[in-house]
């Protein structure tokens, strides 16, 4: 039990990294991972993205770690109480709002994804996909895509169930969920990995991720691979921060981010491994696009033994990342209204709804309005309301955020207290981690902006 009134803590270390691991694998890992890896050609883009985690997005995660830990609120309460510390004069809430109004912009298009992935478990487990030709697989996306109050029906599906996890108290809720999900999702993407090696064209899945071909490294790779790191983690939006204020006292960070971000490397190289092979066994373009999961898996689930059921597994493995992800993207607003005097019921289920509404942006993105540009007059032609919310969210807000979180770790707070609050020893490595923080991390993302202005 905890004392009332007291900051909410998850009971146990290895659950704070539970839970916060499933904040950070989601539908990023496999639906992401594997089409972003798939459209940029493989290694090259995975050696980027890899070095991107490290020096980038890593060193972010934790900053943003640290402001929960040290601030205890939610992100506009814990920046506020950080910035009256340091005496700082600028508006640094003023990022943890943006990044709240991003955890819906984000939930709006995680629902509806991560509502198809649900459909398309339903329509598994009735038997579907089995001996399905290529039309009728296209055909199922096509409808789906064509239909905005299906989309509507399973977005909002999806958000009730992570509003019900949401509306418990943090240890019932989210550490409860975490505990229960996660440890399914590892076995059955090892399952699939398994099945996908003795399937499925395994040597060339790892030559495809891992070996050296001829590959371009322009600027789009490597907004994709930094922006894919930064999506991966969840760092920028004020999920972490909001879970990093539920850390225990007794909870060694650096080690605990080292485990997250191994669980999370770990499974989108799982999800890797599981696909790939499945998809040069079939023939099916890598490059597919963002229609990968959905418009390759089912065809090649189609004629494989059992499919039906490895289909069904695979799409509940989604929507279970999914589950844990959104769950810690709905904390933060939640977090805050409770401070603003709400109980986390009703606040869960209004927040929910307003990500319901702000989904049908990217419905109607997916149904009548493909080929509408609000942003055309600027220079943003061909990108959907739906393409400008993801992008935006991922390749500007969130780096952005990151940014600010590495200035205000490395720069604005005093570095007794931040080595104090980690904790870490005095001595080579934790000068080496300040000298990421308040260099390398920084510079690197404002090279991006740079490089992504110029280019
Ligand atoms: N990291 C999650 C994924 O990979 C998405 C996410 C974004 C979660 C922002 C929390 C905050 O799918």
């Amino acid at each position: 039990m905890q004392a009332k009134g007291a900051h909410p803590s998850f009971t146990s270390r290895l659950a704070f990294i539970i839970v916060t691991a499933g904040s950070a694998i989601g539908l990023g890992n496999i639906w992401g991972f594997t089409y972003v890896a798939g459209a940029n050609g493989g290694g090259g883009f995975v050696l980027i993205y890899l070095l991107a985690l490290a020096f980038v997005a890593g060193p972010a995660f934790m900053a943003e770690l640290l402001i929960g830990r040290m601030g205890k609120a939610s992100p506009p309460n814990a920046m506020k109480t950080l910035r009256e510390g340091a005496k700082a004069r600028l508006p640094w809430q003023g990022v943890a709002w943006m990044g709240l109004v991003s955890t819906i912009l984000v939930l709006s298009f995680y629902a509806v994804i991560a509502g198809q992935g649900m459909y398309y478990g339903l329509v598994a487990l009735q038997g579907g996909f089995e001996g399905w030709a290529e039309d009728a697989v296209v055909g199922l996306d096509a409808s789906f895509r064509d239909a905005p109050l299906m989309m509507a029906f399973w977005s909002a599906a999806f958000m009730a169930a992570t509003a019900a996890i949401v509306s418990f108290d943090i240890r019932t809720g989210l550490e409860g969920a975490g505990k229960v999900l996660m440890p399914i999702l590892f076995l059955m993407l090892i399952g699939l990995v398994v099945y996908a090696g003795q399937i499925g064209d395994m040597s060339s899945a790892v030559d495809f991720l891992f070996g050296f071909h001829d590959m371009q490294f322009g600027p789009r790779l490597f907004l994709d691979a930094v922006g894919q790191a930064f999506f991966t983690l969840g760092v920028g939006v004020g999920g972490i921060m909001t879970y990093g204020s539920y850390m225990g006292d007794d909870v060694n960070m650096p080690r605990a981010t080292f485990w997250i971000l191994a669980a999370d490397l770990f499974v989108a190289l799982a999800a890797g491994l599981a696909i790939f092979p499945l998809v040069f066994a079939s023939g099916v373009d890598a490059a597919a696009g963002p229609g990968l999961v959905f418009m390759t898996l089912p065809l090649i689930f189609s004629d494989l033994p059992g499919g039906a059921f490895v289909a069904f597994a695979f799409f509940l493995l989604l929507t279970f990342a999914a589950v844990t992800s959104s769950i810690s993207l709905l904390s933060p607003t939640v977090a805050r209204l409770e401070e603003a005097g709400f109980r986390r019921g009703p606040s869960a289920a209004v927040m929910a709804f307003t990500v319901v509404v702000v989904s049908l942006l990217t419905i109607m993105s997916f149904a009548d309005w493909r080929d509408f540009y609000p942003l055309a007059a600027i220079g943003l032609d061909g990108m959907t309301p739906f393409a400008l919310i993801r992008e935006g969210v991922s390749n500007i807000v969130m780096p952005f955020s990151g940014l600010a979180y590495c200035v205000i770790i490395g720069w604005a707070l005093k570095r007794g207290d931040v080595r104090a609050a980690l904790p870490m020893k005095e001595g080579g490595l934790f000068t080496l981690w300040y000298g990421v923080m308040r260099f390398v991390a920084p510079a690197a993302i404002a090279a991006l902006f740079i490089g992504a202005m110029l280019g």
